[in-house]
């Protein structure tokens, strides 16, 4: 009992310390992994990948709070309890050699946290790229400043991203332009996508999900692209497979209405309004309405009258004409190897019914 005593006196202060590291490492700890669970730190666990993802990401708050409140609990006891007090405030402080043995310990500690993590991460990363037989492959291209994905099982093309509920998908990802960056917070995953002539290998870069929750999310670009980087996003549906089939085969389905009508399809599809506006409001490219038939003031200070010729060639060839106000080397140049000449043509009608 005496002993004990005599323990307490001599230790007690380090047993106040431990206590109060373990309590600030759990307060933290359980603060930042609820907030992870409830979405109020981490967006919807909307994909397989999120579950493994966040808990590595939990492992991780739970070793920051550990560290955060043993140096900061360490710090605080020194500096109220052990401060120097008294007339010899500015005498120098005592001499004191290394400690071979601590120095041993607090190299070791975190060497063997370091390796674990790096075992824990790696299996982490071959968990969330393992392939599935059945994968759902889908084309993703990115342009400044819109999405396009192609399902080359179905023939479907489409600007939103529409997937089916618990089957993986893989994405195999490039860019028409410049680096854009594939991100949909709910999935946890990210992917750059590069240009193709960013040096001669191939830069399509691949990536797997798959979605468990149905819902709608949004990609959003996540690589500084220019002046619409911002606006880049695209809507992502998550929904039942038989949707997802009859969806698919409705973008596949050949266009049997009107030119008009099926130019307003192509529109929707190819992301064409990411840049151009059907009620006036001028985005980066010149708003359609009343575009067509009327006098285009060009910024070589000609105009031109925005008859078939003038739409179809600022298609084709977007740097020709440029309208006054707006920037060269915007709209991608090669619409005429994305779309067909009958697709072209109907695009053109659809622009005519906005015009004047
Ligand atoms: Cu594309 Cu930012």
């Amino acid at each position: 009992m005496r002993s004990l005593v005599n323990l307490i006196k001599r230790y007690g202060e380090y047993v106040f310390v431990a206590i109060f590291v373990v309590l600030s490492t759990y307060a933290l700890g359980a603060f930042l992994t609820a907030g992870a669970a409830n979405g109020t730190i981490l967006p919807l666990q909307a994909s397989r990948e999120a579950v493994e993802i966040d808990e590595l990401f939990n492992v991780q708050f739970w070793l920051i709070a550990f560290f955060f409140s043993l140096i900061v609990v360490f710090m605080l006891w020194s500096v109220i309890f052990h401060r120097r007090r008294g007339e010899d405030d500015d005498a120098p402080g005592e001499d004191f050699e290394g400690n071979s043995t601590l120095e041993i310990v607090w190299t070791i500690i975190p060497l063997g946290i370091v390796l674990a993590l790096a075992v824990y991460g790696g299996s982490v990363l071959s968990n969330i790229e393992r392939r599935a037989t059945d994968a759902l492959e889908v084309n993703v291209i990115g342009q400044r400043w819109a999405w396009r994905f192609e399902y080359p099982e179905s023939g479907a093309v489409s600007s939103d991203l529409v997937l089916p509920v618990d089957r993986q998908v893989l994405l195999r990802m490039r860019s028409d332009d410049v680096i854009h960056s594939f991100w949909v917070p709910e999935f946890r995953v990210k992917q750059d996508l590069l240009p193709a002539t960013f040096g001669d290998e191939d830069n399509t870069r691949e990536l797997r999900i798959t979605p468990t929750i149905k819902g709608d999310y949004k990609v959003r670009c996540a690589e500084l692209c220019g002046e619409l980087h911002y606006a880049m996003l695209a809507d992502v549906m998550v929904v039942e497979p038989e949707e997802f089939e009859t969806w698919a085969a409705a973008q596949a389905a050949e266009c049997d209405l009107e030119a008009a009508d099926c130019g307003a399809r192509w529109v929707e599809q190819y992301g064409c309004t990411a840049c151009h506006s059907f009620d006036g409001t001028q985005v980066v490219g010149p708003t359609w309405l009343g575009l067509a038939g009327s006098q285009v003031l060009l910024d070589d200070g000609s105009s031109v009258l925005a008859d078939e010729i003038y739409l179809e060639t600022s298609i084709i060839n977007p740097n020709d004409q440029i309208h006054e106000g707006f920037q060269p080397n915007v709209m991608p140049v090669n619409f005429e190897e994305q779309l067909t000449e009958e697709q072209i043509a109907e695009i053109v009608a659809f622009i005519q019914t906005l015009g004047e």
